[in-house]
C-alpha cells in the first residue's frame, strides 16, 4: 500500500487546476442506462471510483470507452445484457446503488447488491427503496440483494416526500422519474450542485424536469431518452480542499474552475477566520487576510449549507487557528476518525459524539498517520503541508478515490511531497 511523504515547507503558492466532480460523474455515469443512444461526459475526473463505476456498468453490458486521459467518458447502453449488479463491485463503492433507479425505470426490473456500509456510517439505503416504491416499485430483499420489478413494467409518476435530504435517493429517484408514466414530484429533494449537474444532463436527452437546485422537483416521465454530451460540473470539494492550502500554510493560490457559487457556506466560514477568498475571471483567489487563522464554529448541513465533505478538512486548519472552535457533525455518525491521527501530530480535540472541539495550537508536529476514509486522507495531508518535520499518511488508496494527481498539484505550489510506493 502506498504512502505519501509531506514536509511542512512554509507558505504555498500558485495555480491549481481543479477536476470534474467525482460526486456528480458517479451519478451521471448511471443515467446512461436510461437511454439506449451514446452518453458522452467531458471534464471527467481521473479517480478509482469512476474506474469502479466503469467496471459496474460494463459488468451489466454497457459500453464505457476512457478517452483523452481519462478526461472523456463515451458510453452506451445500447446493449444491456445483464441488469444484476453484483456485491463484488457493489461492495467496493456505495454510490453503485445509483444503477437501480436507471436500470429498473428503463427495463422493468433490476438486481442490485445492498452497499453495505462503509468507515463514516452504516449509510442505509431505506429512502432510495421508498422512493421507488412509492413509484409503483415492487421490492423483495433477500441474500444481500435487492429484486426490484416495475409492474407492467413502467413505473408510475408519484409524490415522493422525503424525511430527510438524501443526496442519493434524490439522484436515483430522480433518474428513475424521468422514464416513469406521469408525473413525479420529490418534496425534500436535495440542493446539491450535483444534482443540478444531473438534472441539466438528464434535460439533455430529452427529459422534462424542473426545480432542480430547489427542494421540490417536478419531473414528467417520458417514454424514452435520447443521448448527450455533457461536462462534469467541477468538483467543489476538491475545490474547497485547495483553498485551505494557503489557508494553512501562508501563500496565495488560485484554484481554476472555482466558483464562489459552488462553495458558498465554505467560503463564509473561511472569511470568518481570516481567509479572503476572491472570485477572478479563471477561479478562485485565496490568501489569508493577516497571518494566523482565527478559531470559528462549523456545523455540516446539506446544500446550501457547509458539505459535510470538507469537514476533516476544516478541521486540519482549525487545529492551528487562534482559539477553540466547535465543529459538529450533523451528517454522518462516525466522521471524526481524522481526528486521533490529527491528535498524534499535535492537535488539541476533544471528540463528544457528533461534536467536535479544537483547541488551536502555534505548530503542528509531522508524525507517520494513517487515512482511514478519502476526505480523512487529505485533511492529514494539509495537515502535513503546514507541520514541523515529516508526515507519512498511509493507505493512500483512500485518496486515489476522490483526489487526482495530489503530489503533481501540491508540487505546483512548492510543496515537499512525494509518492513512496509501498
Ligand atoms: C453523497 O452520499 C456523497 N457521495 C457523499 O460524499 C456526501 O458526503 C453525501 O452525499 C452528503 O453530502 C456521492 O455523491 C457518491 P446522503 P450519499 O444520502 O448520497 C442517511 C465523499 O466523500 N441516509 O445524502 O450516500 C445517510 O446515512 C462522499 O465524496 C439514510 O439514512 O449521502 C447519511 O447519514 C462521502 N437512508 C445522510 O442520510 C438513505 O436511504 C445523508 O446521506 C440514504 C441516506
Amino acid at each position: 500500500m502506498d504512502s505519501i511523504l509531506v514536509r511542512g515547507n512554509g507558505a504555498l503558492s500558485g495555480v491549481i487546476p481543479i477536476a470534474g466532480a467525482k460526486n456528480a460523474c458517479l451519478t451521471l455515469m448511471p443515467a446512461t442506462l436510461l437511454s439506449d443512444e451514446p452518453l458522452t461526459l467531458t471534464n471527467a475526473p481521473r479517480l478509482s471510483d469512476i474506474a469502479t463505476m466503469t467496471q459496474l456498468l460494463q459488468s451489466l453490458g454497457a459500453e464505457v470507452a476512457s478517452l483523452n486521459d481519462g478526461l472523456v467518458l463515451a458510453m452506451s447502453s445500447h446493449t444491456i445484457s445483464n441488469l444484476k449488479a453484483d456485491y463484488d463491485i457493489v461492495r467496493k463503492m456505495r454510490a453503485s446503488i445509483l444503477v437501480l433507479g436507471p436500470m429498473l425505470a428503463r427495463f422493468g426490473h433490476a438486481i442490485v447488491s445492498l452497499p453495505g456500509g462503509c468507515a463514516i456510517g452504516a449509510r442505509p439505503v431505506d429512502l432510495h427503496l421508498k422512493a421507488l416504491e412509492a413509484m409503483g416499485a415492487e421490492l423483495d430483499l433477500r441474500d444481500g440483494y435487492v429484486y426490484a420489478k416495475a409492474p407492467g413494467g413502467r413505473l408510475k409518476g408519484a409524490v415522493v416526500d422525503f424525511p430527510f435530504v438524501s443526496v442519493g435517493a434524490t439522484e436515483n429517484a430522480l433518474m428513475a422519474a424521468t422514464l416513469a408514466k406521469g408525473t413525479t414530484v420529490l418534496k425534500n429533494a436535495a440542493r446539491e450542485p450535483e444534482i443540478v449537474d444531473l438534472a441539466r444532463c438528464l434535460r439533455k436527452m430529452g427529459a422534462h424536469i424542473d426545480g432542480e437546485g430547489t427542494s421540490t422537483i417536478t419531473i414528467e416521465g417520458t417514454d424514452r431518452l435520447g443521448g448527450a454530451t455533457h461536462p462534469v460540473v467541477t468538483d467543489r470539494i476538491e475545490l474547497g480542499t485547495y483553498m485551505l492550502v494557503p489557508a494553512i500554510c501562508g501563500g496565495e493560490v488560485e484554484c481554476l474552475g472555482g466558483t464562489l457559487e459552488l462553495v458558498g457556506a465554505f467560503a463564509e466560514r473561511l472569511d470568518a477566520a481570516g481567509v479572503s477568498v476572491t472570485q477572478t475571471e479563471r477561479g478562485l483567489k485565496v490568501a489569508r487576510k493577516n497571518g494566523r487563522v482565527k478559531a470559528v464554529n462549523v456545523m455540516t448541513e446539506p446544500f446550501p449549507g457547509f458539505p459535510t465533505d470538507l469537514q476533516a478538512q476544516m478541521m486540519a486548519l482549525l487545529c492551528t487557528a487562534d482559539g477553540v472552535s466547535v465543529l459538529e457533525e450533523k451528517i454522518f455518525e462516525n466522521r471524526f476518525m481524522h481526528a486521533p491521527e490529527l491528535m498524534r501530530m499535535g492537535a488539541k480535540i476533544d471528540v463528544h459524539g457528533g461534536t467536535a472541539t479544537v483547541t488551536g495550537v502555534d505548530k503542528l508536529k509531522g508524525a507517520p498517520v494513517m487515512a482511514t476514509d478519502l476526505r480523512a486522507s487529505v485533511s492529514l495531508i494539509l495537515a502535513g503541508l503546514a507541520a514541523e518535520g515529516e508526515t507519512v499518511v498511509s493507505r493512500v488508496y483512500h485518496l486515489d478515490r476522490g483526489y487526482e494527481r495530489v503530489v503533481e498539484k501540491l508540487r505546483a505550489c512548492g510543496a515537499h511531497i512525494e509518492r513512496i510506493s509501498a
